[in-house]
């Protein structure tokens, strides 16, 4: 089991979804813990709820302060409390684009709506007006561009004959308090995740020209077609509860040097020999262009002259 990621929690209001996180973070087995509660408000009922339960705070109300200041002291405030990722949960302010660059890939939101439908504010009141079946709650990457990074988990509420904004609201918020503990859980977990491991390799494998995957051993396996293998994936091979990507190397010297610098990353692969290396993709802080490099040096080494030529002059634009 990894150690648990430590999530800070942004928030301006009543902090239901924070309480939801809390609260599910503290059930066994459970993915990440809590670490911070920030606001910009510091009347906001989430901060004197996390103080009950005993989870550190930081307050800090952004009224006459630059946008960039204001999201700087946040961001000290996160990174003081050890933050791997953050989530936003109701809070009420727009991040600028350092703070947005800074979490990339690790900040999460919660918004009102079933995305791309209705970025913003008046969710409710914009999907009743249209006549929708359903509102609902979506979780999903914060990016520059307003509501719109990538979505990770969906929840639909259905709209009942009467519905106001209000009674939207509310019902869409139990659906918020079951998604996001859910679909934040689930991320934390994905870098330890050996199938999202495999789907990442497979992604940049097969984009490789003439790359096919078959198994092999059990093992998923990426090769040239009708050709020579460049790529296995080494899932818990023999119980050893590895997640790893097996690359073509120069030899033995090489394979000393790597494992010499990286013992924990690096490794000699059973059964392959020097001209192989055994790269962890389960250590939680994998690099996915290192991993691409890798994939593309591999493929070069077994690919037939006619192909690398192709890429060798590819490459030259
Ligand atoms: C939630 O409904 C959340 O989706 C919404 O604010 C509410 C916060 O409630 N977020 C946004 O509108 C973000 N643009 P809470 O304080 O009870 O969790």
């Amino acid at each position: 089991m990894p150690d648990k990621a430590r999530v800070a929690v942004l928030v301006s209001g009543t902090g239901t979804n924070m309480a939801a996180l809390l609260y599910a973070s503290r059930l066994p087995g459970a993915a990440y813990e809590i670490v911070l509660v920030a606001s910009n408000d510091l009347a906001a009922g989430a901060l004197a709820l996390a103080e009950a339960e005993g989870v550190a705070t930081f307050a800090l109300s952004h009224k006459g302060m630059k946008r960039a200041e204001h999201d700087a002291a946040m961001d000290a405030a996160a990174r003081e409390a050890k933050a791997d990722y953050i989530a936003l949960a109701g809070y009420m302010r727009v991040l600028g684009p350092a703070f947005v660059a800074d979490w990339q890939g690790r900040m999460l939101n919660i918004h009102p709506s079933l995305l791309p439908r209705y970025p913003g504010l008046d969710t409710h009141a914009r999907a009743i007006a249209a006549g929708d079946g359903h509102g609902g709650a979506s979780v999903h990457l914060v990016t520059d561009d307003l509501d719109m990074g990538e979505v990770l988990g969906r929840a639909e509420v259905a709209i009942a004959p009467g519905d106001t904004a209000e009674t939207l609201a509310e019902r869409v918020k139990f659906a918020e308090h079951q998604l996001y503990p859910r679909v934040l859980a689930d991320y934390v977990s994905r870098p330890f995740d050996p199938d999202w491991l495999v789907a990442q390799v497979r992604e940049r494998a097969m984009a490789l020209p003439h790359a096919e995957e078959t198994l092999s051993h059990g093992m998923p396996c990426f090769g040239i077609e009708k050709g020579k293998k460049f790529a296995w994936v080494s899932m818990d091979h023999h119980g050893d509860g590895k997640t790893a990507l097996l690359a073509k190397i120069d030899g033995a010297d090489e394979q000393a040097q790597l494992i010499e610098n990286d013992p924990e990353r690096y490794y000699r692969p059973a059964y392959f020999g020097d001209g192989w290396i055994g790269i962890r993709l389960d250590l939680g802080d994998t690099d996915w262009q290192s991993i691409e490099d890798w994939l593309s040096r591999s493929w070069r080494a077994v690919a037939p002259k006619k192909l690398t030529g192709l890429m060798d002059a590819a490459d030259q634009f």
